[in-house]
């Protein structure tokens, strides 16, 4: 037995963090433990100023004493009020079921800047001149980038510094740098907000690159979201300016008490540098013979360089969007400045390609049998003036060359001038490329595999679970899934990373976020993006369709542009509620409140007949379902009633969160909501014997899983869509939205076999028609490529775009069997119900929870079916075991009764229902022929 530990100690689910900016910070950690029924009775929180009162028991933040409590995650501070830059060193001591104490190793988390004035940095950006005087550079237009700036400072600092920070954000994109050393791996800093609404800053702790002396403080500036192509807009600059601008304040405390101030201000200089242009579509140019060796470093000859401009903090404007604001206006307040709270974007993992191919002499083209998002590093060598040019690609054309009409109008092309004279490392800074072939000219021979490195960039959300199981495509189809979110989990979730896009597309996320929880933790990064949902949601209460709303310019004029599309713009209800089923998280629920609200009165207001069918806007329908019923603006019966469905299933959400944090009149009002819509699509849609009068997949789909048929019909509908799926030679014809109930519904209603086959099958449209075809990700479309008719139409054919993936939940809750709770949030007390499909022989699950990693894994052998159950310390379970009603269950070998920890509650449906306290076990119960 290993002995008990207390680990993964998170404050607002990050570790030991930097620079938050909540008061009242909730913390988290989570109990380990291999005994049966392991819990936590109490608990006591110690906060203290500094690592060394924490380890000499001063809590002098906050002690909570020891409260009785199984409260492990969410637990507010509830100590002296926390001031700007405050460190918090904390440890949690519990006491288990025994009474047996247990405490944590120490963590910490630092508070940021939470005033405006604590902020003493002017908004400094380059003097144009730089760029004016040098022949090498580029000066920014409407459609071209301009060359990146590097700036710099030099200071003093005495013997005996305690702590440095540095404070930075940026209107662009920063690389700050301290002494040489680039002072963090975060990349895209300050990360994409809505702009017009807040700014991000990061908190880094730069101690260890201070030196007593002469110091350099220093940093490339690049163009980001901020003034780059964002999307598909066809100029540069959509918030209102082409102009980067820069802010930092690095603060170097001394043993003396007292504190250096380095703040950007008119005293900086800057030059041009060795990135001619960079842009997150186009890519970047670099020239490395244009490198200024030791530019960043103290010492350095910078008298060519020219003073800084200081210009206006930025304000908060409404862009234009939505037939409401078409007019933009800038209200003259200041931009918040607001601390980043969700994981960094960073290189994540390195892929070596796996081939390459010369196709034409001079081109040569590396696989990396993945496709992914980032970029490539080189390691070459050549003369001074060698130009490598690198593009690209996703998928090849039949003749080995590389394919990019997908891309659009992003060039997706890096370029590199070698500076000559030995080795030199390559790689872009303020762009990053959706790709599995990288094509190099400008050089005879191919550089060797091992020189040319794939850089996996993205949020760096920490992996949550696994699946797997005994059909290998499957298993392949739930790491293209995994990987469909790693490509696209950049700083907001993305429909695609390659083309002139890359948008937060609201109904992407919200199909495939309950995926992603299985996948990987994204609290923290859903968190974080649903501001910037609420930052885009308009006067009139829209919430949006792509978050950060982006500037519409005429295209949408006289419309709600993109706002309030059924299934997108609902988003803004699905992802606070999935927060809070999934992580306990109630905080995200409050914050939102209000804007929900707002969005579901102006529903009601729009549509007095509860049903939805005015602003429909975008009306995106079943978007890419099979045969295509989503021309953009048009309307059908078919998407009338999903938009009906989703504001129905938006009320009862509200109603369900409503309750939960006791808004008790709220709920009843919500609930009166729900009635009536369901009744309106009812009288609309529902015909006898569970039929709809719009026969679609999705339509009955949509009907069972948002609860919008009388209890006495749900069979009869479930029926008819197997039938309809029978229709198409057992072949699904969802589109996004359809499709992340297809498999979970057919399931629940008795058809698990059905789902199974759909899951399994191999010929189009299938989710395994990709994976036989070479997919490593997951396609738009369902016919993106077709042995019949090659590549779809490249106007919008991305090979990375996850929403068809949403099949992962399905694989995780129903398949492996790890599900929510109905009557508890954050997998305090969760389920374990898996559902064998004839075409399945083992499948399995880990997921980690908010409290700890469950473990679901099956198989059948010996006629018997076996199931290992983790359920971790604090929790309890509810497993399903497949048992025939007159069968024995048992655990370890002993009848499951009278096992320790277990509970068998009864026999129902072909289950046992065995109540389960923490622990490891095995269970078997006999199947097949005697089941
Ligand atoms: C995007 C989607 C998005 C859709 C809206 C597309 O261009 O790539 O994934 O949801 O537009 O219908």
């Amino acid at each position: 037995m290993t002995p008990d530990s207390l680990t993964y100690l998170r404050c607002e689910y990050l570790v030991d963090p930097l620079g938050i900016d909540e008061p009242r910070p909730r913390l988290s950690w989570v109990q380990q433990s291999s005994r049966r029924g392991a819990a936590q009775t109490a608990y006591r929180v110690v906060v203290a100023s500094s690592a060394d009162r924490l380890a000499a028991g001063e809590a002098d933040l906050w002690d909570s004493g020891r409260v009785a409590s199984d409260q492990s995650t969410h637990v507010e501070y509830d100590g002296a009020p926390l001031t700007s830059r405050a460190a918090c060193h904390w440890q949690v001591t519990l006491w288990d079921e025994r009474g047996e104490p247990l405490t944590s190793p120490p963590a910490m988390w630092t508070m940021g800047l939470m005033e405006s004035s604590d902020w003493q940095a002017d908004w400094v950006t380059h003097d144009p001149q730089i760029v004016a005087r040098d022949p090498g550079a580029q000066p920014p237009t409407a459609t071209q980038p301009g060359t990146p700036a590097l700036f710099r400072k030099s200071f003093d600092a005495p013997d005996g510094v305690v702590r440095a920070t540095l404070y930075v954000t940026a209107r662009g994109l920063v690389e700050p740098r301290l002494n040489g050393a680039v002072v963090t791996p975060d990349c895209f800093v300050p990360e994409w907000t809505d702009y017009h609404k807040r700014l991000h800053y990061r908190t880094y702790d730069v101690t260890r690159h201070v030196r007593a002396g002469e110091n350099a403080l220093a940093a490339t500036l690049g163009d980001g979201w901020w003034s780059g192509y964002i999307g598909w807009q066809e100029t540069r600059g959509q918030y209102g300016t082409l102009e980067n601008s820069l802010l930092m304040q690095l603060e170097v405390e001394l043993a003396d008490g007292r504190t250096i101030v380095v703040p950007t201000d008119g005293s900086w200089s800057c030059t041009t540098g060795p990135i001619i242009a960079s842009d997150f579509m186009m890519g970047e140019t670099y020239d490395a013979r244009r490198e200024r060796t030791g530019w960043d470093q103290p010492g350095y000859d910078a008298t060519d360089w020219l003073p800084v401009v200081e210009v206006p903090p930025a304000t908060v404007r409404t862009p234009r969007f939505g037939f409401s604001n078409n007019a933009p206006a800038d209200s003259g307040e200041p931009l918040p400045l607001v601390a980043q709270r969700s994981e960094p974007v960073r290189v994540v993992e390195r892929l070596a390609p796996v081939s390459v191919t010369t196709v034409t002499p001079g081109v040569h083209v590396y696989d990396f049998g993945q496709n992914f998002s980032g970029w490539v590093e080189l390691s070459a060598a050549g003369p001074a003036g060698t130009r490598l040019v690198l593009r690209h690609g996703e998928r090849l054309n039949p003749d080995g060359t590389l394919y990019t009409e997908n891309l659009r109008r992003a060039d997706a092309t890096d370029a590199y001038t070698l500076r000559g004279g030995g080795a030199e490392t390559l790689r872009p800074h303020f762009t990053f490329h959706g790709f599995q072939y990288l094509e190099i000219t400008g050089i005879d021979e191919p550089l060797p595999l091992a020189d040319v490195r794939g850089c996996v960039v993205m949020s760096a959300t920490p992996p949550a679970g696994e699946f797997e199981c005994s059909h290998p495509l499957v298993n392949r189809l739930w790491k293209n899934a995994l990987w469909g979110q790693k490509g696209n989990f950049l700083t907001v979730p993305t429909d695609c990373p390659q083309r002139d896009e890359r948008l937060g597309w609201m109904g992407d996320a919200q199909v495939f976020m309950r995926s992603a929880t299985y996948n990987m933790d994204v609290a923290a990064f859903f968190t974080k993006w649903m501001n910037d949902v609420t930052d885009s949601q308009d006067a009139d209460g829209l919430f949006p369709d792509v978050a950060p709303r982006i500037d519409e310019g005429d295209n949408f004029v006289g419309l709600d542009g993109l706002g309030g599309g059924a299934g997108w713009a609902d988003a803004g209800v699905i992802v606070p509620w999935t927060l809070w089923r999934v992580y306990g998280d109630r905080r995200i629920v409050q914050r939102h409140w209000d804007a929900m609200v707002r969005w579901l009165d102006w529903l009601e207001r729009v549509n007095p007949e509860s049903i939805r069918e005015n602003h429909l806007n975008n009306n995106y329908g079943d978007w890419l379902c099979i045969p295509a019923d989503t021309t953009f603006r048009t309307h059908s019966e078919m998407k009338t009633l999903l938009a009906t469905a989703y504001w129905a299933d938006d009320a009862a959400k509200m109603a369900a969160m409503a309750r939960a944090l006791g808004r008790a009149d709220e709920a009843d009002r919500f609930d009166a909501m729900f009635t009536k819509v369901r009744a309106a699509f009812g009288k609309r849609w529902l015909e006898d014997e569970g039929r709809l009068a719009v026969e679609t997949q999705t339509a009955y789909l949509l009907a069972l899983a948002f609860n919008l048929l009388p209890e006495a019909d749900r069979a009869a509908a479930a029926s008819r869509l197997v039938e309809l799926i029978a229709a198409e030679d057992w072949h699904l014809s969802t589109g996004f939205i359809g499709i992340k109930h297809l498999n979970p519904e057919l399931t629940l209603a008795g058809h698990a076999d059905v789902a199974g086959r759909l899951l399994t099958n191999e010929d189009y449209p299938s989710w395994l028609y990709p994976v036989v075809h070479g997919a490593t990700t997951i396609w738009e479309r369902w016919n993106g490529w077709t042995a019949d008719d090659g590549f779809f139409n490249p106007q919008m054919n991305s090979f990375n775009h996850y929403s068809l993936g949403s099949v992962a939940e399905w694989l995780y809750r129903h398949v492996a069997g790890i599900e929510l709770d109905d009557a508890s949030a954050g997998f305090k007390q969760f389920v374990v119900k898996p559902y064998p499909t004839d075409n399945l022989q083992h499948a399995g699950a880990t997921y980690r929870s908010v409290h700890g990693e469950i473990e679901s894994r099956w198989r059948i052998e010996d006629a018997q079916f076996k199931l290992r159950v983790r359920v971790p310390a604090n929790t309890t379970a509810r497993v399903f075991c497949p048992c025939p009603s007159d069968g024995a269950v048992t655990e370890g070998g002993q009848p499951a009764a009278e096992a320790e920890g277990v509970q068998l509650v009864g026999f129902a449906d072909g289950y046992a229902e065995l109540a389960v306290r923490p622990g490891l076990y095995e269970f078997a119960a006999p199947f097949g022929q005697y089941a």
